[in-house]
């Protein structure tokens, strides 16, 4: 193997250059294995991040994340004498984004089984995984055996993504803590990294835009859909991603357990509509990816079928929901200054605002708090009442209420009329 070193590699990014798949190879295979330190990477990272990757070194960087771990194959997965398709999404990050958790039980009651590998918070963003770690007992470390027989039992699994992908695994810690999040090339590589690994043989990307997303414009968006889509593709796997809207976070609540509570709603045949409504929309592409007819989505919801799903998912992984969800020791609650109208809820301010009560983390490794989060009482274009609540902030150490409460501040307001519509589903991307 051709030999190079760090400073060169960062040089070559930092003056506008190219990197050569060779470069790319070694520096992902040398950061993995511990040869280029922390420091290293974070200057390379921010190269990236100023000075953006080509397509064809996204395609390259992806590969080399990919090949950094084993490669899961579920080809041959089968319940009975039947085949079993696997198919996946994945979202690029909102506020208040809780859909994993209804979407894979629903996709398990109609048949599908989905070997979801997720991650962490970054940056404003919530994580499954750290929503899921509120539920008693619950365990996302997950051997390669006990993924493809709970696919088989449960039609599910909802799996730490660091076995796969490991570079991936230590590059989304570093971005999180090094402002380098927000690139496209980075962001892209780091999504179909880990769901080219995971070995889904469908996939369908949730690509949020707008304040609380990492891409803000429609045009960045759907750029990042078209890059994804085509790693996809270029991979064998049949992908297609929804554009949706995240300038207002999705549902009533953001943070961990919190979330949590509200999935369960939602898998009761309740919860907010936009959560209903973006489930039901991506259960519907999954299951056309899947070629699975003739299953109604809203319908496992409707008649608990997927609640059961969920149920025995969190069962097979060690979660007991018979325990009570934790919730933040103190709480503030915001009210209305004047009756009107709820007007727009800035998402990045309420993303902002519940990493600030602890539920994120803003070192490598951080403890989240499982009952940090806030409630949303009044949504945009609902009747307010001058003192009534609109907004319950939660978290187990009060000092964080100050920055918390100045997070949110300016992030919503209260008017004399209900704010323009926004669809929640803005595109769709295809091959
Ligand atoms: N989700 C990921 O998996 N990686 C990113 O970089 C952003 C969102």
């Amino acid at each position: 193997m051709t030999s190079f070193d760090a400073p060169t590699v960062i040089a070559t990014k930092r003056d506008g250059g190219r990197l050569s798949d060779a470069a790319i190879d070694w520096v992902i295979d040398a950061y993995t294995h511990g040869c280029v330190a922390d420091e290293q990477m974070s200057a390379l990272l921010m190269a990236i991040f100023l000075r953006g990757m080509d397509p064809g070194e996204t395609a390259r960087w992806t590969t080399a994340m990919v090949a950094s771990g084993p490669r899961l194959d579920f080809s041959g997965l089968r319940r009975g004498d039947a085949p079993l398709v696997t198919v996946d999404k994945h979202s690029t990050g909102g506020v208040g984004d809780k859909i994993t958790l209804p979407l894979v039980a629903v996709i398990a009651a109609c048949g599908g089984a989905v070997p979801q590998a997720s991650g962490r918070g970054l940056g404003h963003t919530g994580g499954t995984l750290d929503k899921l770690d509120s539920i008693a007992g619950f365990t996302a470390a997950l051997s390669n055996r006990q993924v493809t027989d709970q696919l088989r039992r449960v039609g599910a699994a909802i799996f730490a993504a660091g076995q796969l992908a490991p570079a991936d695994a230590k590059l989304y810690a570093l971005r999180d803590v090094t402002a380098t999040v927000e690139s496209l090339p980075l962001i892209a590589s780091s999504v179909m990294s880990k769901k080219l690994a995971e070995g889904a043989s469908a996939l369908v990307l949730d690509v949020k835009i707008g304040s609380g997303a990492f891409m803000t414009s429609a045009a960045a968006g759907a750029e990042l859909a078209r890059t994804m889509v085509a790693l996809g593709a270029a991979a064998g796997v049949r992908t297609r991603a929804l554009l949706t809207d995240m300038n207002a976070p999705l549902g009533a609540t953001a943070g961990n357990a919190v979330e949590v509570a509200e999935a369960l709603e939602v898998l009761a045949g309740g919860g907010p509509a936009d959560v209903v409504e973006l489930t039901v929309a991506l259960a519907t592409e999954m299951l056309s990816l899947a070629g699975i007819e003739g299953r109604d989505p809203a319908q496992t919801l409707a008649d608990g079928t997927a609640m059961d799903r969920f149920r025995a998912l969190i069962a097979a992984q060690g979660g007991d929901l018979s325990v009570p969800l934790p919730i933040g020791a103190c709480s503030e609650t915001v009210t209305a200054p004047r009756g009107g109208t709820m007007g727009d809820i800035d998402a990045m301010a309420v993303g902002q605002t519940v990493w600030r009560l602890g539920a994120g983390r803003s070192r490598p490794g951080e403890q989240v708090q499982a009952g940090a989060g806030i409630r949303i009482h009044r949504r945009p274009g609902e009747p307010v009442a001058a003192g009534e609540p609109l907004f319950t902030l939660y978290t187990d150490t009060p000092e964080r209420f100050g920055p918390a409460l100045a997070a949110l501040d300016g992030g919503w307001s209260v008017g004399d009329t209900a704010p323009p519509p926004r669809p929640l589903i803005i595109d769709r991307i295809e091959p």
